[in-house]
């Protein structure tokens, strides 16, 4: 078993791992992209796609993260789920966005989150193509990175708009049933705020809203590798993050918002009963 780091040093240890390790598999994404790049698997649904390279980044992810840790636990979306005895299990999510990757459209990232005794500890949402990273670590804040950039800087939120002006992202999940569910919310929401954004990646949403460029977040049916690393660089940056009202986020409703806006847009969600059919 792997010696235990003093309180403190291992977040900062995993937060530093799961950044070499997003830029490496961001790197091998944006470099390794083959022209005629197809269709490799289905999941779900004929829709819920699986390609070559969301497979070599997370062998690429597991492989660095199992080399340097071999006692903690993995859960990879693609199926690199292992067991650990360290206490330390990682959340990985080797390409978000990858309808988006397959057609050439920038908008995907690497997500990896690292779970200390069952608590978020440190995350990272790589996107190459916008060459940035941000990334959080428990009690310290979020941060981003711009390529060229000297350091990194603090994210925040924007000022809180009043609901009807706020630009609120959301996403849509593979399964038929589901989306006409989400569609007919997103239908009930879209006359009362500025306006609906789907970008394809629920960590660049996520990001996003962490780092003002959106004013809210909501979607249902995410898995935990979509969430763990936006979850926590939401909150690190201010934002509260929920799911149904009294519930942390997950497969029912993920909502990420600003205080002043959360609760609003919590409670329309709620109204509109955004995680049935
Ligand atoms: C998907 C993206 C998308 C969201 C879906 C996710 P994937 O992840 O984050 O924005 O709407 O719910 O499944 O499959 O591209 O890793
Ligand atoms: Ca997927
Ligand atoms: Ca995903
Ligand atoms: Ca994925």
């Amino acid at each position: 078993m792997s010696e235990r780091p003093r309180a403190g040093e291992l977040p900062a240890e995993l937060l530093g791992l799961a950044r070499e390790a997003a830029d490496r598999a961001g790197r091998l994404l944006r470099e390794g992209r083959p022209a005629d790049l197809g269709v490799a698997a289905t999941k779900s649904s004929p829709i819920d796609i699986v390609t070559e390279m969301d497979v070599a980044a997370e062998k690429l992810i597991t492989g660095f993260l199992s080399d340097r840790r071999p006692d903690d636990a993995v859960l990879g979306e693609e199926g690199g789920t292992s067991e650990g005895s360290s206490g330390v299990r990682w959340i990985v999510d080797p390409l978000d966005g990858t309808v988006n990757y397959l057609y050439g459209l920038p908008q995907w990232a690497v997500s990896i989150a690292a779970e200390l005794d069952g608590e978020l500890v440190a995350g990272v949402i790589a996107a190459p193509m916008r060459g940035e990273t941000y990334w959080a670590v428990r009690g310290g804040g979020a941060h981003r990175l711009a390529a060229g950039a000297s350091a990194p800087e603090p994210m925040r939120s924007r000022p809180v708009p009043p609901l009807d002006q706020a630009l609120i992202a959301t996403g849509f999940n593979y399964v038929a049933a589901t989306r006409a569910a989400q569609a007919a919310v997103a239908h009930r929401l879209i006359p009362l705020v500025r306006d609906i954004r789907r970008s394809g990646s629920a960590a660049i949403d996520l990001a996003d809203v962490a780092g003002g460029r959106l004013d809210g977040y909501y979607e249902r049916g995410l898995a935990p590798w979509d969430l763990a690393a936006g979850d926590l660089i939401a909150r690190e940056a201010g934002l509260l993050t929920g799911g149904r009202p009294g519930t942390p986020p997950g497969p029912d409703l993920t909502v990420a918002a600003p205080p002043g806006l959360f609760a609003p847009l919590q409670t329309l969600l709620e109204d509109f009963g955004a995680w049935h059919d």
